[in-house]
């Protein structure tokens, strides 16, 4: 949530900083606001409530000058309303220094007290407010910026990123960080600072990332990077696995319609060089230690929202392949309830940004607690990976549009790899099993493109048709019923709908209550093929749902017969086994919550009061 960019070089600050916050818009679009140092060496600060375009008209119309030196920040609101006057900068008590956060100051309201008695007036209702007037004194009293923000960094609590720069220091900007992402982007005689790399990706693929509670100082032709008491630390560069190309719109309707179409790449991506002699190998394991996957007893997975989803999937295939019983729990649960983790129990968090506090503060606690730690994440440099033992990477590419669709099934594909390398480390499975497994898994992306091809225009209709409608249910059983939930987060964050997703069977239990004549049901049937399958019981939910006036979409398997005569429409998906079956069935609802959200005239890509990165517990 909010995102900041840095930057130190040519006379071309603000260029920098809108083609940064444009990038990082999907993390906060509250407000956006700019201050640059001029070549004239004054200080100038713009900012605007609503979306980063509305800044931009401003700068149209009011141009400021352009500048070497510059801080830009998009907001997502925590204290303080989406005003004008909470924007981000914020000035220090005298106006020489601008400062921009992201994350939450949780001590503000006693240091606004102190502040408040010795005389500092402040303008905005918000926490930042207080770091920089904070900054402003200590640089007045020190002369040293760096030096200004360690002093006050020390005073914070809470989880902040800070950048900083002061008129009496054109060419410097200093960032610090705990708990909230920061990078550095390294170019030739210029540098950058950002949330992630996108801030910063258009000039340079060379990056650093920031450990925690660091500080880092950026200059033209330097970067120096310490802890909060001042000792240098060992930095490791990476270079950004993607070009800005990635993350720019294209030619599509929204970001959310270029990542759907990613989908089959996202899965392909992260199995490429995983697989050998139709085996999986997964070295990225080996960090956890050499006996750890055949001691552990239990895995516990962590994850907020649409991750969760995945995890639940992940949970049917590691169990079923590794038979080591998997536990699937919301990070913010899990954090604050005592839970029983012990040495020999793996935790596999799971994460598209990395940065999401939640899940990384239940990553550090699982650590404190003695457990293994795996992340599952898909961005490079993030906080969650850096604290963990080891990683598995999704490769999906960067996630723009804030409702997760690819990145998912990037999840879902690395949370399977992990099942199969169990499976063989284990004994559980035969190399001819493994093989088996893989060889579907390798199959996903054809059938996706498959779907996308086939089905698209139909579903896309569909939306159009239901665009009054005020409440979808979704039904699922075993692998069905994380996708229903899936289904249904994205009716709610993309067309604000009321949407429920339900296990099948739970459905007699109370929901059915629910349905009355004209309630539409998305029901996801499965394969009739399985002699295991529950497709005989979910033929029967829908029979006792129609009988009730539901209308039916059943997404189904190619040529199951069996549905036609119960549901109204039927959204068909290619043949997989049944652990597979997931990545076909939640693609027709990315679609439809994609489709059902542009055909209200909704935003697609920047649901209200959503971020993408949740940085704030
Ligand atoms: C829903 C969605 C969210 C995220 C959740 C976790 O479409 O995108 O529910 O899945 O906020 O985010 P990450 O994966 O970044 O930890």
């Amino acid at each position: 949530m909010c995102g900041i960019v840095g930057y130190v070089g040519d006379n071309k600050s603000l260029e920098v900083l809108l083609g940064g916050l444009k990038r990082l818009e999907y993390r906060g679009y509250d407000s956006a606001g700019v201050a640059v140092i001029g070549a004239d060496g004054t200080m100038d600060t713009r900012k605007r409530a609503g979306k980063l375009q509305v800044l931009v008209d401003d700068l149209d119309m009011r141009p400021m000058a352009n500048g070497a030196t510059g801080i830009g920040h998009t907001r997502w609101a925590t204290h303080g309303g989406p005003t004008d006057r909470n924007a981000h900068p914020h000035l220090g008590d005298d106006g020489k220094l601008a400062l921009i956060h992201n994350g939450i100051i949780e001590n503000f309201s006693e240091l606004k007290n102190e502040l408040v008695e010795s005389g500092a007036t402040f303008t905005s209702e918000t926490d930042t407010e207080v770091a920089a007037i904070l900054v402003g004194r200590e640089y007045a009293a020190t002369g040293d910026l760096t030096e200004a923000l360690r002093r006050v960094v020390q005073r914070l609590e809470g989880a902040f990123t800070l950048l900083v720069m002061h008129v009496d220091q054109p060419g410097v900007v200093v960032g610090a960080r705990r708990n909230s992402p920061l990078v550095i982007g390294l170019g030739d005689g210029e540098n950058f600072l950002g949330s992630d790399v996108a801030a910063f990706v258009e000039f340079t693929r060379r990056a650093v990332a920031i450990g925690q509670d660091q500080i880092v100082t950026i200059r033209p032709d330097s970067v120096v990077v310490t802890d909060f008491d001042g000792n240098s630390v060992e930095t490791d560069e990476f270079e950004i696995a993607w070009d800005a190309s990635a993350s720019e719109k294209g030619g599509w309707s929204s970001f959310m319609a270029k990542e759907i179409s990613e989908e089959p790449e996202a899965v392909a991506k992260t199995i490429l060089g995983r697989v050998h002699d139709g085996l999986v190998d997964l070295k990225e394991l080996e960090p956890l230690g050499p006996d750890a996957l055949t001691d552990i007893d239990r895995i516990v997975v962590i994850a907020c929202g649409t991750a969760a989803y995945a995890g639940m999937l992940g949970k049917y295939a590691i169990e079923q392949w590794s038979r080591i019983p998997v536990d699937v729990e919301l990070s913010h649960e899990f954090r604050y309830r005592n839970p029983i983790l012990t040495p020999r129990t793996l935790v596999i968090s799971i994460s598209q940004s990395g940065e999401t506090m939640d899940t990384l503060m239940a990553v550090k606690f699982a650590k404190e607690s003695g457990a293994k730690v795996l992340s599952v994440c898909n961005t490079q440099g993030a906080t969650i990976p850096r604290e963990s033992d080891a990683v598995v990477y999704t490769h999906a590419g960067p996630e723009v549009a804030v409702a997760s669709t690819k990145a998912f099934v990037a999840q879902v594909t690395a949370l399977y790899l992990i099942g199969l390398e169990l499976g063989k480390v284990r004994g559980t499975l035969s190399d001819d099993e493994i093989r088996h497994n893989v060889a579907e898994l390798q199959a996903v992306p054809d059938k996706i493109s498959e779907i996308l091809t086939v089905s698209q225009a139909e579903i896309g209709q569909l939306a159009h048709w239901m665009t009054d409608t005020q409440s979808v249910l979704f039904l699922g059983r075993n692998v069905g019923y994380p996708v229903a939930l899936e289904g249904a987060l994205k009716l709610k964050e993309l067309a604000y709908i009321h949407a429920e997703g339900f296990a099948a069977g739970e459905l007699k239990h109370g929901p059915i209550a629910l349905i009355e004549p004209g309630q539409v049901v998305f029901v996801i049937v499965p394969s009739p093929r399985d002699p295991d399958s529950l497709h005989p019981k979910v033929v029967s939910n829908i029979q006792e749902i129609r009988a009730r006036g539901a209308r039916v979409i059943a997404i189904a398997e190619k040529g199951d017969a069996s549905v036609l005569p119960f549901a109204d429409e039927v959204i068909p998906i290619p043949l997989a086994g049944s652990l597979f079956e997931p990545f076909l069935a939640v693609v027709p609802l990315h679609i439809f919550g994609m489709e059902l959200s542009a055909a209200k005239g909704l935003d697609v890509d920047q649901p209200r009061n959503l971020a993408k990165s949740v940085t704030v517990e």
